[in-house]
């Protein structure tokens, strides 16, 4: 099997010689808390094991589910926030057309989402749009009681109900939900839509890998057997009989937390690729919510290079020296397309004549690593063969895997987010929901 790849050697001299080696036991026994659970949250380890164990005749369903919403609709409105709706969006973008919303020749609905902000505008040109469209609802909540999705979702339904028979509509309906809790799965049983359950014990930002991804995935026409596959082998390649130096899981959670002793409290995910823009908002999500605790973690943060580059660029390379990098480099380009000649060559490029963008791009690369790891910022590099189901597959998985065992390292819960529910109590306070009353008063004198 060929699999991505982690290079730490732009770390030296950032972290001591040899302690990748001597915290070796302290992260063993972090993965050993993960596969015995023993460890906190262990109620929520579903994700762990959860590649080898998706069946054929699931990935058919969920793939004939995907083709029975396909052939009746133009677009797909993916409803969901957070872990319900990250993971599908970065393997999504990371595979699909860049243009792919303008191609008129399609084997595929368009995907678009909301349910994902509270903006008005967006959400009001999003149904502007989808009054002359054929359309169908996946609807993705977890607890099934979350406000933005839940907002965006009654808005949609409405319009269903406006352009369909009634009996249609629930056909145009998907939910994806707990199997008895919540309100979503209260209406989904009420009016009959088709539903997949999000396992008790997989939360939502290790969710990507259950119907909450994969059906959005499938939709969007994208090879969900591979994408499967892919994690099922990095399962392999990280479990626990793995040796410590051979496992790029144990590796990554020794170097990041070994950087973050050293004062390197920003990871910044960089890609080369505009595509892995919201492989980088998952991966954000992962480690923000898994690591940022207890007033610990490092800060994820993301530039998608060589844009960011010009934006970015100057406080990465002088800025505060807090930070470290993590570079998802994908080896080579699914096109080709050559720098061409021009005769007046006015610009000065025809020294790249024949060259192609993508070695420009990889050129660009390597030497913003010697500048940074030059201007003090250690660097991972994560070398990715293609940008394919197979190996996005292994990236999930890895990332997914790293994080349970970083966070234990770290000494947090990786699996809670307690911090997230602070703001909902002051924004229902706000809105005057029943039953926060009290906090309304207190809260509109400090505003
Ligand atoms: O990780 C989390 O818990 C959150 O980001 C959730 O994924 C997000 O709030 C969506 O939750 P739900 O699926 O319950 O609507």
């Amino acid at each position: 099997m060929q699999k991505i790849s982690i290079d730490f050697s732009k770390t030296k001299g950032f972290i001591a010689d040899g302690a990748v080696q001597q915290i070796e036991k302290e992260v063993l026994t972090a993965q050993q808390k993960l596969h015995d659970k023993s460890g906190a949250g262990n109620d929520f380890l579903g994700w762990l094991n959860l590649p080898s164990s998706i069946t054929a005749e699931h990935l058919k369903e969920v793939k004939a589910t995907a083709e029975r919403l396909s052939k009746q609709s133009e677009v797909v409105v993916v409803v969901g926030i957070g872990g319900s709706y990250l993971g599908a969006r970065a393997v999504i973008d990371a595979l699909s057309n860049s243009f792919d919303f303008l191609q008129s020749e399609r084997k595929a609905p368009v995907v678009v989402y909301a349910g994902q902000n509270i903006g008005e505008d967006y959400t009001a040109e999003l149904l502007d749009l989808l009054s002359n469209k054929d359309f169908s609802v996946v609807v993705i909540s977890k607890s099934g009681t979350t406000t933005e999705p839940a907002i965006a979702f009654r808005l949609l339904k409405e319009l269903l109900e406006k352009k369909y028979p009634a009996a249609e509509v629930k056909d145009r309906i998907v939910a994806i939900t707990d199997a008895s809790k919540g309100a979503l799965r209260t209406l989904a049983d009420r009016e009959g839509y088709q539903t997949y359950v999000i396992p008790d014990d997989v939360g939502g930002r290790y969710s990507v890998l259950t119907p909450v991804g994969l059906l959005p995935i499938a939709i969007a026409g994208l090879d969900i057997e591979q994408l499967v596959k892919g994690a099922v082998d990095m399962e392999t390649a990280t479990a626990p009989g793995v040796a410590y130096d051979q496992n790029p899981s144990t590796l990554y959670a020794a170097v990041r937390n070994l950087l973050y002793q050293k004062g390197k409290t920003t990871e910044i995910l960089v890609n080369y690729h505009p595509k892995l823009h919201f492989l980088a908002e998952w991966w954000k999500q992962l480690y923000g919510e898994s690591e940022g605790k207890e007033n610990k973690g490092i800060f994820p943060a993301a530039v998608d290079f060589t844009t960011d580059l010009h934006s970015m660029g100057q406080w990465i390379q002088e800025g505060e020296r807090n930070i470290f990098e993590t570079v998802i480099s994908v080896e080579g380009a699914n096109r080709k397309l050559e720098v061409p000649s021009d005769k007046d060559d006015l610009d000065g490029l025809n020294y790249l004549a024949g060259k192609r963008i993508d070695e420009v791009n990889k050129m660009a690369e390597l030497g913003t690593l010697v500048a940074h790891v030059d201007g003090g910022v250690p660097n991972i590099r994560i070398s990715v063969p293609q940008l394919n189901e197979y190996y996005i597959g292994q990236l999930i998985f890895f990332f997914e895997k790293a994080c349970g065992i970083s966070g234990y390292v770290l000494g947090v819960n990786p699996f809670d987010q307690p911090g997230v529910e602070a703001y909902k109590k002051n924004m229902f306070a706000l809105l005057g929901k029943p039953g926060f009353e009290k906090e309304t008063e207190a809260l509109r004198k400090r505003i």
